[in-house]
This record gives structure tokens, C-alpha cells and sequence, in this order.
């Protein structure tokens, strides 16, 4: 046996669900399933719920404990029927919901130790209009059916490779490779390793196709939906993402290793890395609050927000070398800065007396002559005299006060992000970061810092 498939099967080990697992799940999605139709039928609403996703394709990890039910909906009239399916759960279980909805209404539950995600959605065939986003999913599963034969470990190594290196999932957070999608590159591919060997050789732009599609997509990865040609499956997948799977996968078929598939739990030495952040320049902002809004919601608000104090602090003469933010998607948020230096030091131009008012002149000169806050002249620019003057520090933590005054709203932080901010947030500046060293800040901080994918070595 090669090392790949030896070390293939020794993840797989790990990864993939015992038969025990997959019988609990599938008994537990069927209960719920009976009962949701049961309440559809008492509701008079025309429509079924089914299970979709990873488990159903069979291409789910281990431990996950996820099930996707979709309540599909025999006719759409209008967009409110979605609404009415989640009103008529509410009214006839005693389910604890979160209602987490982004963009499309859904529940979030938790039965028997699974996570539950209970979604409306209308019927369509392929070639149908879609009405609402998570349509097509029962169309997923039809069309998978016969072609993910033998190859739902290979979608079970990607999915954890990419985990592993943190490109997995199509929410904002993340900005990487959907589940679905991971089972349409194993398929179009044959298998992991044969994905791996064409995502190696992969450039600017790869557009992969089970038909003959023709919409272009500005997007780096374009994969054609086999049941919408409208959709690019891969949309979520944001650039520097692509080019991390692209390098990963290069890193790996060099040397196929198991660490790919394998988390780093090693602990955070945390005086080590408060070493660090005393050795380089790093300015956080801190904001707390009690609850914050639904995932995909928030990492957007907080992305666009770091990006526009990143952006003013460049304009504001910073050198900012990088920026990130990280939340425990709760109650407290942090924005990080590394610059090139906490303060920036200001020179001016000043101009003298034009060179023929002789006695101008001599004043200046006198003034200016061997003054230890002069950085360059006194010199000639066309008629006058002038001198580079040193004027003063500013330390990054004024600006960003300043920046901040209004919570940022004017500046192009978002706006629920700058109440946020007004109500209560914290500037500060290296070591001063300690205490908020926990809850996985940390790590995040740490690699930050280091600022090297484990791969490049
Ligand atoms: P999930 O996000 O639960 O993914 O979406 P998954 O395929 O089940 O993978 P894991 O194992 O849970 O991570 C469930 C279904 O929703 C559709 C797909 O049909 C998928 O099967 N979906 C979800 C998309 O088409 N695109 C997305 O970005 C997310
Ligand atoms: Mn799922």
C-alpha cells in the first residue's frame, strides 16, 4: 500500500462516523421529520420535510452532530409562506429555536445532543425559477445520488484538509469552500488526491463545468450548479482563500503528510506571545456587548469595519502593515492592528521669506541654523527659502479616538458596529492586550503574529 492510502486510512479513522453515529442521526432526523409533517398536515400547509446536506450524500465528519431539514413547500404563491412554516413549529413544539436568519428565515434547534437546522424552501424541478436561496437543495441531493458512489471519504478528507487549513465553509467568517461544493470538486476529479495534483497547477482563474454553461462569473473558481446555471457554486470563495487551497495543495502533494488533517491543540504559551507583541507594533480596539447579532451578520459589519479604520489609518499617515478581527460571535469583538510603528512622526514644510527681503532672511536663518527640529534645510524652492520642520508625535491611540468619536459611523464603519462602539470600546495598545489573551483569541492573535500558514515551512 502507498503512503497516501496508509495514511489515508488512518484519518478516515479518525473522521469518518461510525455506523452507531449514522444510525442515531438518521433516527433522529426521522423523528423529527414525521413530527414536522405531522404539524404541516395539522397546519394545513401543503408541503414536506426532508432531510438534505451531508448527511443524506453521506459525506459528513464525524462528531459534527449537524442535521440540515428542509420543509419544502409544494407551491410558492409568495414569500411569506416561509414565515408561516416556522410560525406553525413555534406554535406546536416546544423546541427551543434560535431564529438565525441572515438572509432566509430559519431555525436553529437542538435535539438529543444534534444541532438542528430546520429550513422552508419551494419545490422546483431543474430549470426552474428559484424562488428562494435554499431551493436547490433538494435538487443537490437528487443529483448527487449515484454520482458521490464510493467517493464520500474523498469529500470527507477534503472537508477536513480544508478545516485544517481553514478555508472551510461558505459563511462570511470564512470566505471559503461550501460542503457542496467539496462534493462536486471530489466528483469532477475522480478523487482528493487527483484534486489535489489539478488544484496545484490551478492559476488565476478555473471554471469547471458538468454541462456547457456559458454565464461568466467574476470569481476566481466558477463550478456551474448542475441544477442551476445560474449559480456559481464557488461564489462565496473569496480570492485569497483560492490562493491558500492553491497553495496547500501544492504543500501537500510535496509531502502528503497527516498534519494536513490534524488540528494544533498545543496550548498558546502566552508569555511568549506577549514577547511578541512587545516586539512588534500592535494596536487593538475592544468592543463588548451583550449579545451580538446572527454569525454571517456580524462577521460582516466587523469585516467591513476593520477595513475602513484600516484604510483611514493609512490615510491618516500610518503604516499599517495588517489587519484582522476576531469574536467569540457573542459579547466581545477585537479588531487588531499591526503597523509599522504606534506613532507616527510628522514633518512639515515651512517656507521663509522670499530670498530678496534680505533682512527676512537673516532672521530665518538665524532661527533655523543648527535648530535640532529641523529635518532638512534651510534650502531655496523657486523664490523663498524653506525648512523641514519635526513637529510632533502622534500616538496611533489619539487618532483612533478621533477616528472613533462617533463610533466610526462617518468614516464607513458599519453602523450597528459603531453604536457598538459608542456604547462601550476599549483602545489599546501592546501589552496592554493581556487580559483578553483567552476564548481562542489567543491562537488567533499568535498566528496573526506569526502570520505563516503551518504548510510554508
Ligand atoms: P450545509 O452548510 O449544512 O453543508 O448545507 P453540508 O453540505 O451539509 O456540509 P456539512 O458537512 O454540514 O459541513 C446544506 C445544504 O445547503 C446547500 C447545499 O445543498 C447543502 O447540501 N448549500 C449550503 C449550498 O448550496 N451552498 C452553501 O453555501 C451552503
Ligand atoms: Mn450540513
Amino acid at each position: 500500500m502507498s503512503d497516501w492510502l496508509e495514511i489515508k486510512k488512518s484519518i478516515l479513522e479518525r473522521i469518518k462516523p461510525s455506523r452507531a453515529e449514522e444510525v442515531t442521526l438518521k433516527e433522529v432526523g426521522g423523528q423529527v421529520v414525521e413530527k414536522i409533517n405531522s404539524i404541516l398536515k395539522k397546519s394545513g400547509i401543503q408541503g414536506t420535510a426532508e432531510i438534505h446536506g451531508s448527511v443524506p450524500h453521506g459525506t459528513w465528519v464525524t462528531g459534527q452532530m449537524d442535521l440540515d431539514i428542509f420543509v419544502v413547500l409544494d407551491t410558492y404563491r409568495e414569500r411569506w409562506q416561509l414565515n408561516e412554516v416556522l410560525d406553525a413549529l413555534r406554535e406546536h413544539t416546544d423546541w427551543e429555536f434560535t431564529e438565525a436568519w441572515a438572509e432566509h428565515p430559519y431555525f436553529q434547534t437542538e435535539i438529543g445532543g444534534f444541532n438542528l437546522d430546520i429550513v422552508p424552501c419551494f419545490r422546483a424541478s431543474i430549470g426552474d425559477r428559484i424562488r428562494s436561496a435554499t431551493d436547490r437543495s433538494p435538487l443537490h441531493t437528487v443529483w448527487l445520488k449515484g454520482r458521490l458512489n464510493g467517493l464520500g471519504d474523498d469529500v470527507r478528507i477534503l472537508k477536513q484538509f480544508l478545516k485544517v487549513t481553514g478555508i472551510y465553509g461558505a459563511e462570511i467568517k470564512i470566505g471559503g469552500f461550501s460542503g457542496y461544493l467539496c462534493e462536486l470538486l471530489v466528483i469532477k476529479h475522480g478523487s482528493f488526491m487527483r484534486l489535489m495534483e489539478a488544484a496545484s497547477n490551478w492559476g488565476e482563474k478555473v471554471v469547471l463545468k458538468f454541462k456547457n454553461e456559458e454565464r461568466e462569473f467574476n470569481d476566481p473558481l466558477v463550478i456551474y450548479d448542475p441544477v442551476d446555471s445560474l449559480r456559481n457554486v464557488a461564489s462565496a470563495l473569496r480570492k485569497e482563500q483560492y490562493r491558500r487551497f492553491i497553495s496547500a495543495a501544492r504543500a501537500f502533494k510535496e509531502n502528503p503528510s497527516e498534519r494536513f488533517f490534524t488540528f494544533d491543540r498545543t496550548p498558546v504559551d502566552t508569555d511568549e506571545l506577549l514577547e511578541r507583541i512587545g516586539a512588534s507594533s500592535l494596536v487593538f480596539i475592544i468592543i463588548e456587548e451583550n449579545k451580538a447579532e446572527v454569525p454571517d451578520t456580524l462577521w460582516g459589519q466587523l469585516r467591513r469595519s476593520v477595513g475602513a479604520i484600516d484604510k483611514q489609518l493609512v490615510l491618516k499617515g500610518f503604516n499599517v502593515i495588517r489587519s484582522t478581527v476576531w469574536s467569540n460571535e457573542e459579547t466581545r469583538h477585537v479588531l487588531a492592528f499591526m503597523l509599522g510603528a504606534i506613532n507616527r512622526t510628522e514633518t512639515d514644510k515651512h517656507f521663509g521669506p522670499p530670498v530678496d527681503l534680505e533682512k527676512d532672511v537673516d532672521k530665518f536663518l538665524g532661527i533655523y541654523t543648527d535648530n535640532p527640529r529641523v529635518v532638512s534645510g534651510p534650502d531655496i524652492e523657486d523664490e523663498r527659502w524653506f525648512v523641514v520642520l519635526y513637529r510632533h508625535h502622534t500616538h496611533v491611540k489619539d487618532t483612533i479616538d478621533e477616528l472613533l468619536n462617533d463610533g466610526g459611523a462617518r468614516i464607513g464603519v458599519s453602523r450597528r458596529t459603531a453604536v457598538r462602539i459608542l456604547q462601550h470600546h476599549r483602545v489599546i495598545v501592546g501589552e496592554g492586550i493581556d487580559p483578553y489573551l483567552n476564548e481562542g483569541f489567543e491562537r488567533h492573535l499568535a498566528e496573526f503574529i506569526r502570520g505563516r500558514p503551518f504548510w510554508v515551512e
